[in-house]
């Protein structure tokens, strides 16, 4: 049996700073070793612990797609005192970092085959919404699901994460996408407003529809309501819980609200699941 602390080793092939305070970047990782490339499978929704050798590890969403089979990608935010994001932000091409994983369980893909999707994103908690994106939108895969809706805001434009991307899928008809901004500069042209606004006059329809909800609290708080003015059940609105961890494997009960454990339970809930969990969560 494999041993589950151990690190699985990787080397940093590309790093991409997405934001203007750039304190966001994403890091191309490719393994070290062909045969553990091939054993490593994931499902959209699901994470990794990464290690910066000598400093530690952090839990961080896997941001590239299932159908990427050459390299893993995660976007990470730096924390002024965060000792992990720090230390992966000051490396470069071509270090070593570790990857332990994959963790928890996934967005429920099988069940989302023949539905129309709905995505909701806020911030940089998007990365496993663009990971799912990608997979949908993969040749081999978009005949799979029905209409695809995305909804995706940041405070400014210069905060929004795969600017690049992004103005690929505006292009594209499979996908229809609004992109927000809390506030615009000069040169945006897109849409101004907060998530929850947006997603209520965009009005997806609830019909065979299951949403995928990703973003700080504040914005879930607000989301949360629109859905289900819109129809949508409780069990058809799909999140993914913060928390902080450990072991990821559900072994030192760090993570646990109630009887769950947010990295072997989740991270991926139903808003159904989430209203059953302790009040003060
Ligand atoms: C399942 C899961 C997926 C995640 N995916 C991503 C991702 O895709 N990209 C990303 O940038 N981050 C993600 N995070 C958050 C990330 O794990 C933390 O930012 C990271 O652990 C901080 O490590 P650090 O050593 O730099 O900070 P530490 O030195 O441990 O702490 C620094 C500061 O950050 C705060 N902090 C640390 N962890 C959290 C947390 N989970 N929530 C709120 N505050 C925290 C601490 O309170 C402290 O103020 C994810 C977390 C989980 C549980
Ligand atoms: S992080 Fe150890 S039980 Fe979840």
């Amino acid at each position: 049996m494999k041993n589950p602390y151990r690190p699985i080793l990787t080397t940093i092939q590309k790093i991409t700073v997405e934001n203007e305070v750039k304190d966001l970047k994403t890091f191309r990782l490719v393994f070290c070793s062909d045969e553990e490339a091939n054993d490593f499978h994931f499902q959209c929704g699901q994470f990794a612990e990464l290690t910066v050798f000598g400093v530690g590890e952090c839990p961080i969403g896997i941001a590239s797609s299932p159908m990427d089979k050459e390299f893993l990608e995660f976007t990470v935010k730096r924390y002024p005192d965060g000792l992990v994001t720090n230390a992966l932000h000051n490396c470069s091409v071509g270090t070593r970092i570790g990857v332990r994983g994959p963790l928890g369980n996934c967005f429920p893909m099988e069940r989302m085959e023949g539905r129309n999707m709905v995505v909701v994103g806020g911030g940089f908690a998007f990365t496993t919404l663009r990971s799912t994106i990608r997979y949908i939108l993969h040749e081999a895969n978009r005949a799979k699901f029905g209409n695809l809706v995305l909804v995706y805001g940041a405070r400014s434009p210069g905060e929004l994460l795969y600017k690049d991307e992004l103005k690929e899928w505006e292009s594209r008809e499979d996908i229809e996408t609004h992109i927000t901004v809390d506030k615009g500069d000069e040169s945006w042209t897109g849409k101004e407003g907060f998530v929850p606004a947006v997603l209520e006059q965009v009005a997806p329809s609830p019909d065979n529809a299951i949403t995928l909800v990703c973003g700080p609290p504040i914005m879930l708080k607000f989301t949360l309501p629109v859905l289900t003015k819109l129809g949508f059940e409780p069990n058809e609105i799909v999140t993914s819980l913060e928390m902080r961890m450990k072991c990821g494997i559900g072994l030192c009960g760090r993570c646990n609200i109630g009887s769950k454990y947010v990295c072997r339970d989740g991270p991926v809930f139903t808003y159904e699941q989430v209203q059953a969990l302790p009040a003060e969560f």
